[in-house]
């Protein structure tokens, strides 16, 4: 059971926040409702008293034996805003402490995340992205919006996330926060995690380029060779890079539109997508240029078909023999980006083995390492059930002289975490590159 703070500003996705509220009571958590005076013209005291079985007011002038103005702030395990209006991104980014609401939100040390709600021209404005940008660079989780119907009849970005999905982002943070506490699972085992750094937003300023998913490399034009990566890892890397303040670009291959969804409205990460190898090939270099930083966790095919059919493959065309497929090396992406490497570039590479022995599964990673020469490499277990398409992973980070500096396991947004501390660390940032 957790304490979560759940701020709730004027718009009309205000109803929506009521299903939120029910799914963290459900979930066990203690949960207080603090709307804005706007907001509950749009939802009323009641209903938001019914759902979380808390009192509910607006004003710093309510329970002032309580101290409530800096109590619900001081106490929350975790606040999240949803909806977050233009006004209310306003007012944090300033700092306004103008109702209880703002004072909840100066005074708590909890990961805060907000869920931007509107139309899609305030949205889109100057205003609201460099606000929107600024709570990034102080450790502000964004989730959402979404592109899709608003209110009346435009659509467009600016549609608040779904209650289950900002749930579930929620689950996800405290999840990670529990781990940088207590030094569990999800943290690196050398050491808890920098939450605090990490919140002042330690990547500002700082390109990273990050590829995931897998390539496909077609056989005719409706057959393909591929793997099962679902890029699940590569997009929380880059969801979490953003986070940190980073400016992400992400190379997808072949990756589902729900598992893109947690980055594809996220203004601080430019997508890109490719489908083969020397698709991506051709990208990742260029992309790579000006990149302070390359993560390259996409799961690259070895090898391509040496002639693609441009018709179907029919059994019909070769009764009883089974057509033979010749297969020609693909170019070794991470050699040549290490090539080609700018100065002080840190690139990570990944290694998925489908060895089970931990020393066997290092020894491999660390031939890896001497064969391709990057500066960190991810080396995950991989197999029928481990390491693709699940929703966590168990990774290993090499430095370049083959030492472990992170063991970790958790959800894939808690890895990627881990191995962002990895690579703050060897990026050896000045401290006025952390922010403030
Ligand atoms: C019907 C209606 C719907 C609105 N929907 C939104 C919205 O979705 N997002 C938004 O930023 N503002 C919206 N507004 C404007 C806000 O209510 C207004 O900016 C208000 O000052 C927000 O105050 P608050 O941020 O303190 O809650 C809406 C206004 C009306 C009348």
């Amino acid at each position: 059971m957790k304490n979560i703070v759940l701020g709730v500003s004027g718009g009309i996705a205000a109803y929506k926040a009521v299903a939120l509220a029910r799914l963290l009571v459900e979930a066990g958590h203690e949960v207080h409702v603090v709307p804005t005076a706007d907001a509950l013209r749009f939802v009323g005291q009641p209903t938001w008293e019914a759902i979380s079985r808390n009192p509910v007011t607006t004003s710093v002038h309510d329970d002032v034996p309580e101290v409530r103005h800096v109590a619900l702030g001081q106490n929350a395990d975790l606040v999240v805003v949803a909806p977050a209006t233009a006004n209310t991104l306003a007012r944090m980014t300033a700092g306004l402490a103008d109702d209880l609401l703002g004072t909840t939100l100066l005074a708590t040390r909890a990961p805060v995340l907000v869920a931007p709600a509107m139309h899609t021209e305030m949205w889109q404005h100057p205003a609201t992205q460099d606000n929107v940008a600024i709570l990034r660079s102080r450790g502000v989780a964004v989730v959402g919006p979404e592109s899709g119907r608003l209110t009346g009849n435009d659509s467009g970005p600016g549609r608040m996330s779904e209650p289950a999905d900002i749930f579930e982002r929620v689950q996800e943070m405290l999840a990670d926060a529990r781990a940088a506490d207590v030094g569990g699972a999800a943290a690196p085992a050398t050491g808890v995690v920098d939450t605090a750094k990490r919140s002042r937003g330690d990547l500002v300023g700082v390109r990273v380029l990050v590829t995931a998913g897998g390539t496909r490399e077609p056989i005719d034009p409706v057959r393909f060779l591929g793997n099962r990566s679902s890029g699940r890892q590569g997009v929380a890397i880059a969801a979490a890079a953003a986070d940190r303040g980073a400016e992400v670009v992400l190379l997808a291959a072949n990756i589902d539109g729900a598992v893109l969804e947690a980055v594809s409205s996220d203004q601080a990460v430019r997508l890109v997508t490719v489908g083969t190898t020397a698709e991506l090939d051709s990208t990742v270099h260029a992309a790579a240029r000006g990149a302070r930083v390359v993560i390259m966790a996409a799961a690259v095919a070895d090898y391509r078909v040496a002639e693609v059919a441009d018709q179907k493959i029919r059994k019909e065309d070769s009764p009883g023999a089974a057509p033979t497929l010749t297969l020609v090396e693909n170019p070794d992406i991470l050699v040549s980006l290490v090539r080609d490497r700018q100065d002080d570039q840190v690139i990570v590479g990944f290694a998925a083995e489908t060895v089970d022995d931990e020393d066997e599964l290092l020894e491999r990673g660390r031939r890896k390492l001497a064969r391709k020469g990057v500066d960190l490499l991810a080396v995950n277990a991989v197999g029928w059930s481990e390491g693709f398409e699940s929703e966590t992973n168990e990774v290993r980070v090499l430095d370049a002289e083959g030492d472990v500096v992170v063991a970790t396991a958790g959800t894939k947004r808690a890895v990627a975490d881990a191995l962002l501390d990895a690579v703050v660390a060897e990026l050896n940032l000045p401290e006025s590159a952390l922010g403030d």
